[in-house]
C-alpha cells in the first residue's frame, strides 16, 4: 500500500497521536497526510454532539466518543490519527497501549510552533481561544513535549520551528557589561538593615536607584529569618529576600542582584534554584547566589526548621551546590554525581547565562567548597585573617575568584566620621571600635579598598551599619567610582 502520511518519518499504518497548542497546526497536517475518516479529532466531534467545534459544554460527550472511535480503530489494525491538545497523558498511554495491542507502531507528532505564530493564527479565527488560555497551553505544551522522547513512543516527529528546550538552549549568551571602579573592584551594596519606616517597597525602590545611580554593580541582599544582633534588634524588618530581589528586578537598572549569604538550611537546593532561576529570566540575567552553611540556631528553632550538625549543614551546602548547577544545566536529562541523583532536571525557565555561586564563610571547610565548588568566596575583609583566608583558598584553587564582606563606618569628613563611630559603637570602646570598622572617610576607604585590590580581591561587598535611606549611598560613590 502506498504511504498516504505526509513525513516518511513516520510508520503507515500507525496510532499518530498530534501534540499541539491551538493554531499550532495539528488539524492542517493531519489533513495534508490522511483521509478524513483516519483523522479522529476532537473539535469534529464537538461539532457533532454539540453547538459546534468550539462548544466546551460537549467536551466530555465528545472525548466519551472520540476513546470509543479510536479503541474501534485500533482493535481493527487502522490508522488513527488522533488530533486533540494532546496533553492528557492517561490518554495518550492508554491510545498507545492500544496500539501496541493490536501491533500498530506508534508516533507522536509534536507542533512545536511558536507562540508568536499561534497568537497570530489565533487571533485571525472567528472563535479565538482567549490569551491566557493560550499561554497556559503553551506553558503546559513545552512541559508535555520534553517528557515525549521517554514516554515509549516509535517515533517522535517534532513539525514547524521547534520553541523549548533545544530553542531555549541555543540562546545567544548576553552581553553583560561589568562595573568596575578605577581600582578593578565590583563594588556591590549588601542591604542587611531595612529602616523603612511605613513604605517598604518605597524604600527599597529609592536605596537600590540610588545604588544604581551611585555606579555600584549590585545589590545584595542578606538572608536572615530574625534580623542578627550584629546588625539591629530582633524586632527589626528582614525581608525574604528572594522576594525582596523580585521587586529589585522590575526597576530599570544594571545592578547585578543576589543574596549574601543564603544559608543551605533555609530552602531545599531546588527551590533556591528555581527561585535564583527565576530571579535572572526577570533581570535579564543579572542574578548571583550567595551560599553559606548557615550558623544562627535561634532561626532556625523559630521558624521551625532543622539545624543540624555543622558537619551536615556543610554536606547539605555541597549538595546544594550540585544541584543548584545540576539543574541550570542545559537539557532536561537525569543527574549523576558525586553527592545526589535526580531522575531528571527540568526545571524552566532556564537562567539567562551563568548564575555564580558565591560561597561565604571561613571555616576550613567552607573554604575547600568556595574554592572547589564555587563560582567565588566570600570571606571577610578584615586583616590580618584575610591574609590567611587568601592562602587557604589558593592553596586549593589557584584562581579563585574572592570576594570581601566590608563592614566600614564611612563618615563625609573627619568629624563626621567621629561621630558616627560614637553614635554605632555601643558598648566597644570608641578606638577599639573605628580600628575595627576601619573608621574613616571615603579617601581614606578608597587606600584600604586599592590594598584588596592588590591582593587581588575581585568585589566587595560593602554594608553600612548606619544606612538609613537613598542619601547615604553618596559615601558609597567614591568607592565605586
Ligand atoms: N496554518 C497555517 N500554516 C500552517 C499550519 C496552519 O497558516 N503551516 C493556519 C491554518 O490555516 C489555520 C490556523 O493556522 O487557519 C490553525 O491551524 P490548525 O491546523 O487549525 O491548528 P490546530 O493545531 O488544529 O488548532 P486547534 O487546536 O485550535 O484545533
Ligand atoms: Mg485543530
Amino acid at each position: 500500500m502506498p504511504s498516504l502520511a505526509v513525513d516518511d518519518a513516520v510508520p503507515d499504518p500507525a496510532l499518530v497521536v498530534l501534540v499541539g497548542p491551538s493554531g499550532s497546526g495539528k488539524s492542517t497536517w493531519a489533513v495534508e497526510g490522511y483521509r478524513s475518516q483516519e483523522i479522529v479529532s476532537s473539535d469534529t466531534l464537538r461539532g457533532l454532539v454539540g453547538s459546534g467545534s468550539a462548544d466546551l459544554d460537549a467536551t466530555d460527550d465528545a472525548f466519551d466518543l472520540l476513546e470509543r472511535i479510536v479503541a474501534a480503530r485500533l482493535g481493527r489494525g487502522l490508522t488513527t490519527v488522533v488530533d486533540t491538545l494532546g496533553t492528557d497523558q492517561a490518554r495518550r498511554l492508554r491510545w498507545r497501549d492500544l496500539a501496541r495491542q493490536a501491533g500498530l507502531p506508534t508516533a507522536v507528532v509534536v507542533l512545536s510552533t511558536p507562540v508568536e505564530e499561534c497568537r497570530r493564527r489565533n487571533a485571525a479565527r472567528e472563535r479565538p481561544v482567549p490569551a491566557s488560555v493560550l499561554t497556559q497551553q503553551h506553558a503546559r505544551h513545552r512541559d508535555v513535549a520534553s517528557r515525549l522522547p521517554t514516554e515509549g513512543w516509535d517515533v517522535v516527529l517534532e513539525v514547524g520551528a521547534p520553541v523549548t528546550p533545544q530553542a531555549a538552549e541555543q540562546r545567544p549568551e548576553v552581553e553583560r557589561t561589568e562595573r568596575r571602579s578605577s581600582q578593578g573592584l565590583r563594588i556591590v551594596l549588601q542591604l542587611s538593615r531595612f529602616p523603612w519606616g511605613e513604605e517598604p517597597a518605597a524604600w527599597l525602590r529609592d536605596v537600590t536607584l540610588a545604588a544604581d545611580a551611585a555606579g555600584l554593580a549590585g545589590v545584595a541582599l542578606m538572608d536572615h529569618l530574625i534580623q542578627i544582633p550584629q546588625v539591629d534588634r530582633a524586632w527589626a524588618p528582614i525581608p525574604e529576600p528572594w522576594v525582596t530581589l523580585g521587586l529589585l528586578a522590575g526597576l530599570d537598572t544594571r545592578l547585578d542582584l543576589g543574596t549574601l549569604v543564603t544559608p543551605a538550611t533555609f530552602r531545599p537546593p531546588g527551590i533556591t534554584a528555581k527561585a535564583a532561576a527565576t530571579l535572572s529570566a526577570l533581570s535579564g540575567g543579572r542574578a548571583f547566589v550567595g551560599v553559606g552553611a548557615g550558623w544562627w540556631e535561634r532561626e532556625h528553632l523559630g521558624h521551625g526548621l532543622p539545624f543540624p550538625s555543622a558537619q551536615e549543614r556543610l554536606d547539605q551546602l555541597e549538595r546544594g551546590i550540585e544541584t543548584m548547577r545540576a539543574l541550570w544545566a542545559a537539557g532536561t536529562k537525569a543527574h549523576s554525581g558525586p553527592r545526589l541523583e535526580l531522575p531528571e532536571t527540568t526545571s524552566y525557565p532556564r537562567p539567562v547565562g551563568e548564575i555564580p555561586i558565591i560561597v561565604g564563610g571561613s571555616g576550613r571547610r567552607s573554604l575547600r567548597i568556595a574554592a572547589t565548588l564555587g563560582d567565588a568566596a566570600n570571606v571577610p575583609s578584615t586583616l590580618p585573617r584575610l591574609g590567611e583566608h587568601l592562602e587557604t583558598l589558593r592553596s586549593h584553587n589557584a584562581d579563585v575568584v574572592v570576594t570581601v564582606l566590608d563592614l566600614p563606618t564611612i563618615g563625609r569628613d573627619r568629624d563626621d566620621t567621629w561621630s558616627r563611630v560614637e553614635r554605632l559603637r555601643g558598648r566597644s570602646q570608641a578606638a577599639a571600635f573605628a580600628a575595627r570598622t576601619n573608621a574613616g572617610t571615603p579617601a581614606q576607604q578608597r587606600d584600604r579598598y586599592g590594598a584588596l585590590a592588590d591582593r587581588g580581591v575581585d568585589t566587595v561587598f560593602v554594608a553600612l551599619a548606619d544606612l538609613e535611606g537613598p542619601d547615604d549611598l553618596e559615601r558609597l560613590e567614591p568607592l565605586a567610582r
